[in-house]
């Protein structure tokens, strides 16, 4: 029999089977990855991961690699359900691969501030185009029999401090902005779990807090489980709270303190039930649940067990970034190979990041890709004719790069990779493993040991010197040919384990080398374990280390030097400029919004030089970009997914058109941002501005960005002829109940190729009791028209649009009279408007 949404008797039975200390021992995970499996009532283990731009499984590692899909700045910037639904299908194949039942994402955080380090990870500054995607990326996963794990609830918008800052925000703006893509993920998509936050609202751990039972459990009906974050919970309160599941496992702060506040009669036994009758439901809807008909049977065969990715996802990760691509400045010179632009005959292609581009961000959405396309690569294929010349102009890395696998070998059996050793105390082998990479981690999966080893034969491609060393937290020594050139202490963790894991401090040493000649490199590191977990535990089972090196760059002018003279008699420049996952990840937020080292100078000098230079970003937010006005041409392309290269090509070549619109804000200067610090004072975030967020507190400020929230060009241009209105009633989704209204928006192709418009619908009225912002996204819609076609946009605007949070009644509003709804191309655009009435 299959499960439903209704609480299932057969359920209450099972639990009813089960002893408290049964009970109490499925509500803290089995290890890092899993839930525990119970055979007296037939229950298997359900794995988890992370994800959400595709599903890295229970390891770390190049041996079982993963598809990587652009990152949720991108998926966004589609403002595409459709597009984001079939991502979700192909996070669900993944997820099928690995065996994972439930994928922790998507992250439906907004982008409050810039600055914010998981911002690539989040889809945008507005609530509603969160909504809208994560609704679809978690149908896609969950119609395909894979929970989500919409994350993190709520108010995690930033990172510094995140296991103690505590976010003082107002409840309307808690409930007008950020409750609401998780209301919409588990009232109309129907997430099977959500993940809760590290961070406080309004001093109250999230494990702990209220909103997890109201409007969560409430109100909303949610009824699947509530994982925490990574080593949140940290108290026996959560258990009486709404917390369901600590993770991760084995060990936490529940157990039997748990089981004796349940016997002495402190916690009610019917709480532990209600948290094990959820983890029930959730594994039979998985299928993990003898007797229950999982709610999805397993139908394509994309759903079965398959070696690797399935090409057909590949493509999609191509897609979306095609569709992702934000144009946002083209004088003529795009796309290439057209009468007024021809295909060049010579490409200059710049930058650090043509070459190793960042595919996705840093921290825990990381996966291992089985390879990548670099748009060095993607141009290549593209311009088969052209005679490609590449140049670094300037370096974006800081810290260490994994060494390239053709230059490092196993001294034992020659093979392509490095040694890797765990070694007890005594020197006895505990794990011995060749790796096909250098930047190595374990989560939760690293054997207990007390030194790790990494040697390897690394064979020197140049002469000169390079920078060879490590990233890592705690002591190191490297040895080259059996020479100690390096011993250093890394011993200032960063406070947060993501950071200290993640994005780890790193140290190199100068060494001459000889192209060719090949050297016995060793890496000796005690293992202390990570002292920094929010719960204060120390885990032995984490190791992240990379086993780097660096190029030797003294003389930064000459780079720009080098780069300017292969651009000055190119028929086009492509410069590739960004941040890397040092820069955007988890753990830690940005400093700054500048391009890291000199590639803002290297884009000036190159622009100086040459009037066909096309700029493509690639970083997954915004950054300031002071010559975007002196180039021809500037793409916005986040990060791309492992098919990056390819998607680049095809914007360029025009065999797609750039399709993104910004989901976010792109400032001209830091200045300019409206809410820019995310730093905690005496442990306290205020969200001061209330709703006024993004685009609406630009609008507010009355400063003009450089590019607003919504925009982006095409290869072709659009007349807006038309909107209609109609009232439609009550809409399916519970969300929008009745007092929704359709938009039919006219909109004309009125240039010479194909292409694709996202019509946007905005709300306005001027009140003079409820705080609004000047203009709030209502709904969108994209159509796609070839030259001189007309085509209908069909919106839907929901009737909560129209609502605002009273918080003197604790309810949503409406309040009624005319709504000025303007139809746009962007949020400072007006092309039609029509007045509704309330
Ligand atoms: C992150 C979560 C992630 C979890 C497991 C945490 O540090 O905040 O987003 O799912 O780790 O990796």
């Amino acid at each position: 029999m299959m499960v439903g949404s209704t609480p299932d008797p057969r359920i209450d039975e099972l639990v009813a089977r089960l002893t408290l200390a049964q009970k109490v021992r499925l509500l803290t995970g089995a290890d890092f990855w899993s839930l525990h499996a119970e055979p007296a009532v037939g229950l298997s283990t359900v794995v988890v991961s992370d994800g959400p731009s595709g599903v890295r499984g229970a390891v770390w590692d190049e041996r079982d690699p993963s598809l990587n899909l652009p990152s949720a700045t991108a998926l966004a910037a589609t403002w595409d359900p459709e597009i984001a639904y079939r991502y979700g299908v192909a996070a669900a194949h993944e997820a099928h691969r690995k065996g994972v039942g439930v994928v922790l994402g998507p992250t439906i955080n907004l982008h409050r501030s810039p600055l914010g380090g998981r911002h690539f990870e989040a889809y945008s500054e507005d609530p509603l185009l969160t909504a809208e995607i994560a609704e679809a990326f978690i149908r896609g996963l969950q119609d395909h029999g894979v929970a989500a794990c919409p994350k993190h609830y709520v108010a995690n918008d930033f990172e510094t401090d995140r296991f103690t800052a505590s976010v003082e925000v107002s409840e309307q703006a808690l409930h007008e902005l950020y409750l609401v893509p998780f209301e919409r993920a588990v009232v109309d998509a129907g997430a099977w779990s959500v993940m809760s936050a590290y961070n406080a609202v309004g001093g109250t751990t999230m494990s702990e807090h209220p909103l997890l039972t109201e409007p969560l459990k409430g109100t909303w009906g949610f009824d699947g489980v509530v994982i925490s974050d990574w080593t949140a919970v940290r108290s026996l309160a959560s258990a009486a709270a709404g917390q369901d599941v600590v993770m991760p496992g084995p060990d936490g702060p529940w157990g039997d303190a748990l089981v004796a506040a349940v016997e002495g009669g402190r916690i009610p036994v019917e709480v532990v039930d209600d948290k094990v009758h959820r983890i029930l439901l959730l594994a039979a809807r998985l299928g993990a649940l003898v007797g229950f008909d999982p709610a999805v049977p397993p139908v394509s065969s994309g759903d079965a067990a398959t070696v690797g990715t399935d090409p057909a996802d590949t493509a999609l990760a191509r897609e979306v970034e095609t569709r992702a691509i934000v144009l946002v400045r083209n004088d003529g010179v795009l796309p290439l190979g057209t009468p007024t632009s021809p295909t060049p005959a010579t490409i200059a292609v710049l930058g650090q990041s043509a070459l190793r581009p960042r595919t996705q961000g840093g921290g825990s959405a990381t996966v291992v890709p089985v390879s990548t396309v670099s748009p060095l690569d993607g141009l290549r294929a593209a311009f088969p004719d052209a005679t490609l010349s590449y140049a670094t102009g300037a370096v974006v890395h800081d810290g260490v790069l994994p060494f390239a696998l053709g230059d490092v070998r196993d001294p034992e059996t020659g093979a392509p990779g490095v040694r890797t050793r765990f070694l007890a105390a005594d020197g006895g082998v505990v794990l011995d493993e060749v790796r096909h990479a250098t930047e190595l981690m374990w989560l939760g999966n690293a054997p207990v040991a007390h030194t790790f080893v990494v040697v390897t034969d690394y064979t020197a491609t140049a002469s000169g010197p390079i920078e060879l060393g490590w990233a890592v937290i705690g002591s190191t020594t490297l040895e080259v040919d059996g020479a100690v050139v390096l011993e250093s202490d890394l011993l200032v963790a960063p406070e947060d384990i993501g950071a200290a894991l993640m994005a780890p401090p790193s140290t190199t040493v100068r060494v001459d080398v000889e192209a060719g000649r090949t050297y016995r490199l060793r890496w000796t590191h005690p293992l202390t374990g990570i002292p920094s977990m929010p719960d204060g535990s120390d885990r032995a089972e984490v190791l992240g280390f990379t086993a780097g090196w660096r190029p030797v760059v003294e003389e930064t002018d000459a780079l720009i030097a080098e780069a300017v003279e292969v651009a000055r008699t190119a028929d086009v420049v492509v410069v590739v400029v960004g941040t890397n996952e040092k820069v955007e990840s988890e753990g830690f937020d940005r400093t700054d919004l500048r391009l890291p080292g000199r590639q803002d100078d290297l884009v000036a000098a190159v622009a100086a030089v040459n009037p066909r230079t096309v700029v493509v970003v690639n970083s997954g937010s915004p950054v300031v970009m002071p010559w975007r006005d002196d180039v021809a041409a500037l793409l916005l392309t986040w990060f791309g997914g492992q098919e990056y290269g390819h998607a680049i090509a095809d914007v360029l070549t025009g065999v797609a058109e750039p399709g993104g619109r910004l989901p976010t804000t792109w400032p001209k200067t830091e200045a300019d941002v409206p809410i820019l610090d995310v730093t905690p004072h005496d442990g306290v975030v205020r969200y001061d501005e209330g709703i006024h967020i993004g685009y609406r507190a630009w609008l507010r400020a009355g400063t003009e960005p450089a590019y607003p929230f919504g925009f982006g060009l095409g290869y072709t241009t659009w007349s807006y002829d038309a909107v209609r209105i109609m009232d439609a009633g009550v809409h399916s989704g519970a969300v929008a109940a009745s007092g929704s209204v359709r938009v039919s928006v006219d909109v004309t192709n009125t240039g010479e190729r194909r292409g694709r418009q996202v019509v946007q619908v905005y709300l306005s009225r001027a009140s003079l009791t409820v705080d609004r912002p000047l203009r709030w996204l209502a709904g969108s819609a994209v159509v796609t028209a070839g030259a001189g076609e007309t085509r209908t946009a069909e919106v839907l605007v929901r009737a909560r649009a129209f609502q605002h949070w009273d918080a003197q009644t604790h309810a949503w509003s409406a309040e009624p009279g005319r709504f000025t709804l303007i139809v746009a191309r962007d949020a400072t655009d007006s092309a039609l408007d029509a007045t509704v009435v309330r």
